[in-house]
């Protein structure tokens, strides 16, 4: 890797070649969404200090989850640890995101790091920034390219692992009783709703729980809620919801309790996250077993971006640990939760 100010001259460069294909385009296209970038041209300022000019790409505010992941973002990248964080928020649209990925290439910035809101269409984008010499940083969700080259590294949890935990836990709690499943599936397309889609079919297969009907809640309680409904109407036998996370097992919730069932006894509930809402209706019996996605990524990133702004070698991957909860469990957690 080479050093930061070889490598600003290098994307200045780039820049200054470019102007005339793609970020002419880029220049008519608005600035990124409601995070408070402000555009101002952040390597000029940062080239004359240490500071490392991030510009990070948040998926959006879908889901207890994301605030805890963004708070932890904001928290560590800060001017007292070195940082200057461009933060944008892509309202969960990858148009966004690709659009906030080339103004932090057109800034120049030291690093961009972004939580792919989807897992395929980004070699394009990920070409550019590579062109600029601007490393990239995963965090949280990975992007499904044939060229790792693209990205430095990739900082986030094993959704597979994930949903085999909770399918897991399913099978040796419920196994032998025709238990019938519905499934709220995270965003269409969205690394860990592939995954855990994956790990907890995987997890069942050879069991006699049967997945009966699965779509998309978004990862909004208020779609899971929507959705919970609808299922509620088509079918009198369910006994199981897995939900993609927390919040969509909350909207389940509301959509049982609303047609007069109760939930975590009628209809067993598994979900993944973790976040104080999620546990708190654990430890209520509203929910059977959570498996946790840790959404702490601030100081992992912060580290992997001062080694790779520093010249230094990186793990390609890193997973971070998770947890998993059942009801007894989530009461003991609770007290100390962060999120
Ligand atoms: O990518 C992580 C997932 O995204 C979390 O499980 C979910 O709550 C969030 O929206």
């Amino acid at each position: 890797m080479m050093s930061k100010n070889f490598r600003r001259a290098g994307a200045a460069l780039f820049v200054t070649a470019l102007t005339a294909a793609s970020l002419v385009a880029c220049s008519s296209e608005q600035a990124p969404q409601g995070g408070g970038d402000g555009g101002d041209g952040g390597g000029e300022s940062a080239a004359a200090s240490d500071t490392i000019v991030l510009g990070f790409s948040q998926v959006g505010a879908e889901s207890g989850w994301r605030a805890a992941n963004t708070k932890s973002i904001q928290d560590t990248l800060t001017q007292e640890n070195g940082f200057d964080l461009k933060f944008s928020d892509a309202q969960q649209k990858q148009e966004n995101q690709i659009q906030a990925i080339r103004s932090y290439i057109q800034q120049q910035v030291d690093v961009i790091a972004f939580s792919p809101v989807v897992e395929t269409g980004w070699d394009a984008v990920l070409e550019e920034a590579k062109a600029a010499n601007i490393p990239v940083i995963l965090t949280d969700r990975a992007v499904d390219s044939e060229d790792d080259t693209l990205y430095e590294s990739f900082i986030g949890s094993d959704f597979v692992e994930e949903g085999k935990r909770a399918g897991e836990w399913a099978v040796e709690q419920y196994d032998g009783e025709g238990y019938k499943a519905v499934e709220l599936q995270g965003t269409t397309g969205a690394a860990p709703m592939i995954d855990r889609q994956q790990g907890f079919a995987d997890a069942i297969a050879g069991s006699d729980i049967e997945m009966i009907d699965s779509q998309t809640g978004n990862f909004t309680r208020t779609e899971g809620k929507q959705v919970m409904e609808g299922f509620l109407q088509k079918y009198d036998d369910i006994d199981l919801v897995f939900a993609h996370n927390d919040d969509m097992g909350l909207g389940a919730i509301e959509a049982i309790e609303a047609a007069g069932k109760v939930p975590g006894k009628d209809i067993k509930i598994i979900t993944v996250d973790g976040v104080k809402d999620g546990m708190q209706a654990l430890a209520d019996g509203k929910i059977n077993y959570i498996v946790e996605c840790n959404p702490l990524l601030g100081p992992d990133l912060a580290e992997i971006a001062k080694k790779v702004v520093a010249g230094e070698e990186v793990e390609k991957r890193i997973v971070t640990q998770d947890e998993a909860f059942d009801q007894e469990a989530a009461k003991a957690a609770l007290p100390d939760r962060q999120y």
